[in-house]
């Protein structure tokens, strides 16, 4: 039996569930904290399942005993950033919420493995790891998967390509710092520079970096979702069916890259055991420096979480 429970059923979170329920999971739950809305978008997804010809067990709750027995939990409860907040406000917020969510784990299912999707992403992992005092393989940040997806995506959009063919991978915090490693970019085993000219895949890397804005751009009243869905129910599949999957996720680094005490987007492989190696690939030092003010970045958001 896999049991995924799904924290936060709003955008993300019931995305997510939908997602995971198309896969072959025997229970999906959502809980969250305002009444009825977790319970009846559950009940719609169960509705669908004769005509999308799912068989999990789709439920909604208020209460965190339901997430009992979660071999993967995914935290996406928070609030976005609205007018007139600053970073600082949602900062709060969003720990507090993180906390209470780790409190909750760690008395239902201390041994689930968590993905964090909750912004500041790489902020987030870190209370999250501190509150619950988890092993760090335990503790594993959706970033690297979503934005890799989109630098593949917007690879094969310019190439007129399946976007599946397209390898990518993008490193650093969740944060317009991030590191997309162009080096390593390849369509059908094709290094992508053999395919583009250097200009046209720098505009690929910068629109990449700032591809959660242009989003929200558009929606005005909200963030991305399908992607940031799909890619946390990715790592969620090769945790529970022990894929080993390599691809990017915030890890707790310990001297990894150099850096230490800090979680950020890095090779990963994940498993059963959630994050069961960290790859460390030699990087120019174009790519170090890049990486290096993007540590930089995160760090000023953990000295932001010391004080709350
Ligand atoms: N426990 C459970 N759920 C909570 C809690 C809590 N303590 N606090 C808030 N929530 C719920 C809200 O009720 C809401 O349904 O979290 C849900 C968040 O959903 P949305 O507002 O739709 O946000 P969403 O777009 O799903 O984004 C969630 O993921 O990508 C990130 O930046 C994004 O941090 C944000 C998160």
């Amino acid at each position: 039996m896999s049991k995924v429970s799904v924290i936060g059923a709003g955008q993300v979170g019931a995305t997510a569930a939908l997602y995971l329920a198309q896969m072959d999971i025997d229970e999906v739950v959502m809980v969250d904290v305002v009444e009825g809305v977790p319970q009846g978008k559950a009940l719609d997804m169960m509705e669908a399942a004769p005509v999308l010809g799912f068989n999990a067990k789709v439920t909604g709750s208020n209460d965190y005993a339901a997430i009992e027995g979660s071999d993967v939990i995914i935290h996406t409860a928070g609030i976005p950033r609205k007018p007139g907040m600053d970073r600082m406000d949602l900062l709060k917020t969003n720990v507090g919420i993180a906390r209470n969510v780790a409190s909750e784990i760690m008395k239902h299912c201390p041994s689930a493995k968590i993905i964090v999707v909750a912004n500041p992403l790489d902020i987030i992992c870190m209370a999250v790891l501190r509150a619950t005092g988890l092993p760090s393989n335990q503790v594993i940040g959706q970033a690297g998967v979503l934005d890799g997806a989109r630098f593949r995506y917007f690879i094969a959009e310019k190439l007129g390509v399946t976007p599946g063919d397209v390898t990518a991978m993008v490193l650093g915090g969740h944060g317009d710092q991030m590191v997309p490693l162009k080096r390593f970019a390849s369509v059908g085993g094709i290094p992508l520079d053999n395919l583009m000219d250097n200009g046209t895949i720098e505009q690929l890397v910068a629109r990449t970096r700032t591809g959660g804005g242009e989003i929200v751009k558009y929606l005005k009243t909200g963030s991305a979702f399908y992607a940031p869905a799909a890619s946390s129910v990715q790592m969620a599949e090769s945790i529970l069916k022990d894929k080993k999957r390599i691809i990017a996720a915030s890890a707790y680094l310990n001297g990894e890259y150099g850096y230490d005490s800090i979680f950020l987007g890095v090779p990963v492989v994940l498993g059963k055991e959630g994050i069961e190696k960290i790859i460390e690939i030699d990087l120019t030092s174009e790519e170090k420096t890049a990486l290096d003010k993007s540590v930089d970045a995160v760090k000023d958001g953990v000295t932001q979480l010391d004080t709350i």
